[in-house]
């Protein structure tokens, strides 16, 4: 038995001797499917739960959970980087996380600490999948760990899934839960008209394409390619021929723009899909599952989104299609917000501060989404936006600057700790929150630092 397993086994046994159990979960994809394949879990044996979600851990989040300390307390996706605070107030816990811990206890479950890699190798719902397999026949919630680790990105370094991910994709499968292929990793091809597939992509950015949706048209038009039949046809509409005609030409279109060779090759990589709901909705994609979920968890609606993942595909699965076109409107105009008031570039980083114009919860995602097309491919970029308790920072890198070196995780955390702030996260993506009035220091000493990460390499 893998080392793993076995502290997955203790972290059960401790789950199933405890009375009353509250789970505190993260408000992403991650989080909510982490907290859903626990509680799924915890209903088939018979246990009865609370649930709770929060933007980060912080003192007063877990002094409140102290004061209740009859209770044994499941974190979910968070928990491992505050477990020094958690052990000192007492708390009486289980910590199923993949963030780089601080420290570690017989209740912890985290890749780190067996030398695995959280960022990667497995996210938050697929440690909570261990834990839930600890607990019980488990395996159909492979669907969910894997929706999370997309959630978290973690397919993209390799194009695929790898590590402890690639044996929960097994089991998926196994269990007929999930179906993985190499396609084109465009973003929508459930939901979306093929055209707007094109026309919205931004990673990878599609030369002559993105944004524009005329020269979208056009570009099915001249490749042959039907793109209306008796309405728009989104991608699982067409047939075999056509869909190897878009991503040739889309190569085609690369090339002459002169993308390198690495870059276009992301254009087709591993995708995931969920056989059992139902085809062109956005659960049956786990790429558009994921952004679902963060339509729900990311405006204060975690429940919604939790009860999505426990099977709701009713009125709250209703609600989360609302959230999402909001969440949508609120992307593009986040998007364009950065795209025309541009980002400031210093010598190791370019950054951009949003002030109260983009809400604090989905910053990182613009972010993200803007690295591309703004300023220089080629930095991590650093976003600053509002909240009620300071200043939030999101910090996005891509795997060509964490094999120079770069870990956001490491040199978020050190400059906000400098300002009196808070910070942590992986290496190719990382959040903080620092006071009000430290931005200008806190910037300065986040470009030294990840100017000697590149260094050092
Ligand atoms: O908040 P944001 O989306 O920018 O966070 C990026 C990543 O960094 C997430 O995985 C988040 O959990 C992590 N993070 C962290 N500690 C913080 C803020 C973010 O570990 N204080
Ligand atoms: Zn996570």
């Amino acid at each position: 038995m893998h080392r793993l397993d076995k502290r997955a086994r203790h972290c059960a046994d401790t789950i199933l001797k405890a009375g009353d159990i509250h789970v505190v979960s993260h408000i992403d994809a991650d989080g909510l499917t982490s907290a859903a394949i626990i509680c799924t879990a915890l209903e088939r044996a018979g246990r009865d739960y609370s649930v709770e979600f929060v933007r980060q851990l912080d003192v007063s989040i877990l002094e409140g959970i102290a004061d209740n300390n009859s209770t044994l307390t499941v974190f979910t996706d968070l928990g491992s980087g505050m477990l020094d605070q958690i052990t000192k107030l007492g708390i009486n816990a289980v910590i199923s996380d993949h963030h780089i811990p601080a420290g570690d206890c017989p209740t912890h479950l985290n890749p780190h600490v067996f030398n695995i890699n959280g960022a990667y190798e497995i996210s938050g719902a697929g440690i909570t999948f261990l834990l839930a397999r600890a607990l019980g026949d488990n395996n159909d919630l492979a669907g969910l760990a894997v929706v999370g680790a997309v959630g978290d990105l973690q397919h993209v370094k390799h194009g695929k899934l790898t590590g402890i991910n690639r044996q929960i994709v097994g089991v998926g499968r196994e269990s007929s839960v999930l179906h993985c292929q190499r396609d084109l990793t465009l973003f929508g091809k459930q939901t979306r008209p093929v055209y707007k597939m094109l026309q919205y992509s931004s990673d990878p950015y599609l030369p002559g394409l993105t944004g524009n949706e005329d020269a979208c048209i056009a570009f099915l038009k001249d490749i042959g390619v039907r793109y209306h039949g008796e309405g728009w046809l989104r991608w699982i509409d067409l047939n075999d021929e056509e869909k190897k005609k878009v991503v040739t030409g889309l190569m085609r279109q690369c090339i002459s723009a002169g993308i390198p060779a690495y870059k276009i090759e992301r254009l087709v990589g591993e995708v995931y899909t969920l056989p059992r709901e139902r085809e062109g909705t956005e659960t049956r994609d786990a790429s558009e599952f994921s952004t679902l979920l963060n339509a729900t968890a990311r405006y204060d609606r975690a429940k919604t989104g939790l009860a999505v993942c426990m099977g709701d595909r009713d009125k709250e699965y209703e609600n989360a299609i609302h959230l999402l076109a909001e969440h949508r409107r609120n992307l593009v105009e986040g998007i364009n917000l950065v795209k025309s008031q541009g980002v400031v570039t210093l010598d190791n980083l370019q950054y951009f501060d949003a002030g109260s114009k983009i809400k604090d919860t989905i910053v990182g995602i613009v972010a993200g989404m803007s690295a591309s097309s703004v300023g220089n491919r080629n930095l991590p970029i650093i976003a600053f936006a509002n909240t009620d308790d300071g200043v939030k920072v999101s910090g996005r890198g891509n795997y060509d600057l964490v094999r120079k070196g770069l870990n956001l995780g490491v040199s978020l955390n050190s400059a906000a700790q400098a300002v009196g702030g808070v910070g942590g996260g992986h290496d190719v993506a990382a959040g903080a929150t620092i006071p009000q009035g430290a931005k200008s220091e806190f910037i300065r000493k986040l470009d030294q630092m990840i100017g000697s990460q590149l260094r050092s390499s």
